[in-house]
C-alpha cells in the first residue's frame, strides 16, 4: 500500500476501530471499488483485516471505465480481497455474500459524464436499483448510496451553506443533467426502498473530495491544476476564478462515510465535506501554484463547449446533521491536503 494512503487509512482506523467490530466476518461489496473513493475503503478494510481474528471479505466490483486495476493491484494477493470485473447494472454474481453494500460506481468527473451520459444514468439508476433489490432479498445490515452535492444545483445565496433540506435547483436537460438528475432519482429509489421495503440504506452527498488516488487525468479541477503545474509549467484557469468550492481531503470524507455506514440512521441523507474553508477557484489555483517555482497562472476559455454551463457559482456544505448524529468533524486543511496530494502524485507518477 502506498505510504501516504497507508498513513491516512491508519488514522481513520484508529478513530473508528471500536465501531468497526460489527464488520467482523462480514462480506462488504464496494461497487466502483477501483475508483478514487471506493479504493480508500478497499485499503481501509484490508488494513483492518491485518489485525482482526475474524476478517471481513472485501468484494471490489468495477468496470474500470474510470478506475484503474493498478490502484488495487497491491491487494490482489490477499485471500480476503475479491475483484469482480463487471458493471453494477448487471446481475450480481451468484453466491455473492455481502451484508454491507457501498455504492460508489458512477462516472463522477464532469468531462467524462458528459462523454458517457447514458452509462452515467445507468449506474445511478439501474445500478442503484440492482443493489437495493439485492439488499432487500438478503436482509443486509447497511448500505450507503453515493449521491452528490450537485443535486443542489446552483443554490441561491440564502441557501449557502447548504443543508440537506434544500431541494435543489437543477436543469433536467442541460449538459450536467445526466449526472444530477440520475443521482436525484437514485436518492428517490433509496428513499422508496427504505420506506416500503425496509432496506437500511443511507444517502451520502459529498462536496468536492480530493486527495491521493484521484487520477491526474481525471479532468476534475484539482488534478487539472496539478497536470498544468507538473507537465506544462503553466496553470490554466478556464473560468474567471470567482466560483467557490469547499474542498474536503479524502481521509476526512472516508471517515464521514464510514461513520454513516455504521450508524443506525437508515433512510437519511447526509452532506459530507469540509466546512472550514470556502475558497475561490483563483485562490485554489494560487495555492497549487505556490507549491511550484516558475509556474505561470493564465486564463483561457476551455475547448469543451459546455465546460461552464450550469456550473454552480458557490458550493459550501452545512454539516450540522452529520456532526450531530455521528460525531464527524473535518480535520485536514486545504494547504496540508494539497501537499499530501502533491507528494502522492510525485511518487505515483515517478516525477
Ligand atoms: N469525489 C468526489 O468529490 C465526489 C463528489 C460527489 C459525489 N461523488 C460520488 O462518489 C462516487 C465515487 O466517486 P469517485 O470520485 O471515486 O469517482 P471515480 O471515477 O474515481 O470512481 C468511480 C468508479 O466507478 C467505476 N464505475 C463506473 N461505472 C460503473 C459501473 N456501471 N459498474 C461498475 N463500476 C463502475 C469506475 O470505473 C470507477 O472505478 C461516485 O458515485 C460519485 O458520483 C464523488
Amino acid at each position: 500500500m502506498d505510504k501516504i494512503i497507508r498513513e491516512d487509512v491508519e488514522a481513520i482506523l484508529e478513530a473508528n476501530r471500536a465501531g468497526m467490530d460489527s464488520l467482523a466476518g462480514q462480506g462488504i461489496l464496494i461497487s466502483g471499488g477501483a475508483g478514487f473513493l471506493g479504493a480508500y475503503f478497499c485499503d481501509l478494510f484490508s488494513l483492518w483485516n491485518e489485525t482482526s481474528s475474524n476478517p471481513c471479505e472485501i468484494h471490489c466490483l468495477d468496470t474500470f471505465i474510470t478506475g484503474t486495476p493498478k490502484r488495487i493491484a497491491h491487494l490482489e494477493g490477499s485471500k480476503h480481497f475479491h475483484k469482480i470485473k463487471q458493471s453494477i447494472t448487471q446481475p450480481l454474481p451468484k453466491g455473492l455474500d455481502a451484508s454491507y453494500l457501498m455504492h460508489f460506481a458512477s462516472i463522477a468527473s464532469p468531462t467524462f459524464y458528459r462523454k458517457y451520459p447514458i452509462e452515467t444514468i445507468d449506474s445511478n439508476v439501474a445500478g442503484t436499483r440492482n443493489l437495493l433489490e439485492y439488499a432487500q432479498e438478503r436482509k443486509i445490515k447497511s448500505m450507503i448510496y453515493l449521491s452528490t452535492s450537485e443535486i443542489y444545483g446552483d443554490p441561491p445565496a440564502d441557501k449557502i451553506p447548504t443543508s440537506e433540506d434544500f431541494r435543489g435547483f437543477v436543469s433536467c436537460t442541460g449538459p450536467r443533467a445526466c449526472y444530477d438528475e440520475s443521482k436525484r432519482l437514485g436518492e428517490t429509489l433509496c428513499s422508496v426502498f427504505h420506506k416500503h421495503k425496509g432496506v437500511p440504506v443511507k444517502t451520502i452527498r459529498p462536496f468536492n473530495v480530493y486527495g491521493p488516488g484521484l487520477r491526474i487525468d481525471d479532468k476534475r479541477v484539482i488534478p487539472d491544476l496539478f497536470t498544468g503545474a507538473f507537465y506544462k509549467k503553466e496553470i490554466v484557469m478556464h473560468s474567471d476564478g470567482s466560483p467557490t468550492r469547499s474542498f474536503c481531503y479524502v481521509s476526512d470524507a472516508t471517515d464521514a462515510m464510514l461513520k454513516v455506514l455504521l450508524s443506525p440512521h437508515n433512510g437519511e441523507a447526509f452532506n459530507i465535506g469540509n466546512d472550514l474553508e470556502e475558497i475561490s477557484m483563483l485562490q485554489l489555483a494560487q495555492s497549487v501554484q505556490s507549491m511550484f517555482p516558475d509556474v505561470k497562472l493564465t486564463f483561457q476559455k476551455s475547448e469543451e463547449k459546455d465546460y461552464l454551463t450550469d456550473n454552480p457559482q458557490r458550493r459550501c456544505p452545512n454539516l450540522s446533521k452529520i456532526k450531530k448524529l455521528t460525531g464527524y468533524s473535518p480535520k485536514v486543511m486545504l494547504k496540508q491536503g494539497l501537499l499530501r496530494l502533491k507528494k502522492w502524485y510525485e511518487s505515483d507518477l515517478g516525477l
